[in-house]
């Protein structure tokens, strides 16, 4: 199910599809949250399951909730949209009167569409003020938080959120511009100063700049803050035998989902020999993905975006 981008970038296609609507059991009908509707390829694939789903869908991104709103509009009313971080999910279902719900969906990180949106700054291919919020009515673009923060700070979500071994060297570059009163502001600059920091490297697979770009996005909008949290909230908001999917695009979110659904399913996560358990570990779900289920070559080879994510799902008991 590939949607158009009105002339801009590839297509967009919901990442592992199949695999969600199955785990969701969506032909069942009922209500289904997703939390991170974008352009509504995961929602819409939920509303055609079956006649009786109704979906409320979250974005923290005003634009692609808008869009989303527009596809979707020949849904009816078994399809409402709110502008919200899924991190609310309680106060948002509170609002609409929803106490449980029969599936919920998180597809994390950030659309292609945003990616190749030229003006909002989450990529190097496009010349734009480095802004990289999702939700641009509120906290702090990448430029301003690359004008505050410390170099150690810098350097530190560079390497832990990028895996970029040059972090330090970047960091000190991004630093010394500053100093000289000349800060980087746009996603040009921070494109150059990397790859010059940097150097020109053995034949490299990604740019060089791409770590440090997906660093500062994962910073910027806080993409790791309560996910756990977010996780638990979901669990308790399903009723029995509900289901909760989310897929994951980077290594340490998709670990806080291991490791917060092994603590749903009664599996302790204390370090060995604590004599008591404090990680609060209690058998609310029944784990669905032993080991998390991964995009087929095929699908990577029309999505290339799809590589790395991992998909992993509960049943509520
Ligand atoms: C990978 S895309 C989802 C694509 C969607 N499943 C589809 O089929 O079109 C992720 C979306 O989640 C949104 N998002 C990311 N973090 C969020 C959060 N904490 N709360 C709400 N929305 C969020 C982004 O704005 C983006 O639109």
């Amino acid at each position: 199910m590939a949607v158009p981008l009105g002339g801009r970038g590839a297509p967009h296609r919901p990442v592992l599809l199949r695999e969600t609507i199955e785990l969701l059991a969506a032909e069942r009908g009922g209500l289904f949250v997703d939390c991170t509707v974008g352009l509504g390829g995961h929602s819409e694939a939920i509303l055609q399951a079956s006649s009786d789903t109704q979906v409320l869908a979250l974005d923290r991104d005003d634009e692609a909730l808008e869009l989303a709103r527009k596809r979707l509009a020949l849904y009816g009313l078994r399809f409402r949209a709110e502008h919200a971080d899924f991190r609310e999910l309680t106060r948002v279902l509170a609002k609409a009167k929803i106490k449980q719900a029969r599936g919920i969906l998180a597809d994390l990180g950030v659309s292609s569409w945003q990616l190749d949106s030229p003006s909002r700054g989450f990529s190097f291919r496009h010349e734009a003020p480095l802004d990289m919020r999702m939700d641009r009515s509120s906290g702090e673009t990448a430029a301003a938080l690359l004008g505050r923060l410390s170099e150690v700070e810098i350097a530190r979500i560079i390497f832990v959120y990028g895996e970029e071994r040059h972090s330090r060297r970047i960091a000190r570059a991004i630093v010394r511009r500053r100093e000289r009163g000349e800060p980087v502001t746009n996603t040009s600059q921070l494109a150059s100063l990397v790859e010059r920091t940097t150097g020109p490297g053995k034949q490299r697979r990604i740019h060089p700049a791409t770590r440090t770009f997906q660093a500062l996005r994962i910073a910027v909008n806080r993409e790791l803050e309560n996910l756990d949290r977010f996780v638990t909230d979901a669990v308790d908001h399903l009723e029995p035998d509900g289901r909760l999917v989310v897929i994951s695009f980077h290594s340490l979110e998709d670990r806080i989902v291991k490791r917060t659904l092994g603590k749903l399913s009664g599996r302790c996560q204390c370090p060995p020999r604590v004599p008591r358990c404090t990680c609060g570990a209690r058998k609310a779900v029944e784990v669905l993905t032993r080991r998390p289920i991964t995009p087929s070559e095929e699908e990577i080879a029309v999505n290339p975006r799809a590589r790395s994510s991992k998909l992993r799902a509960c049943r509520k008991l």
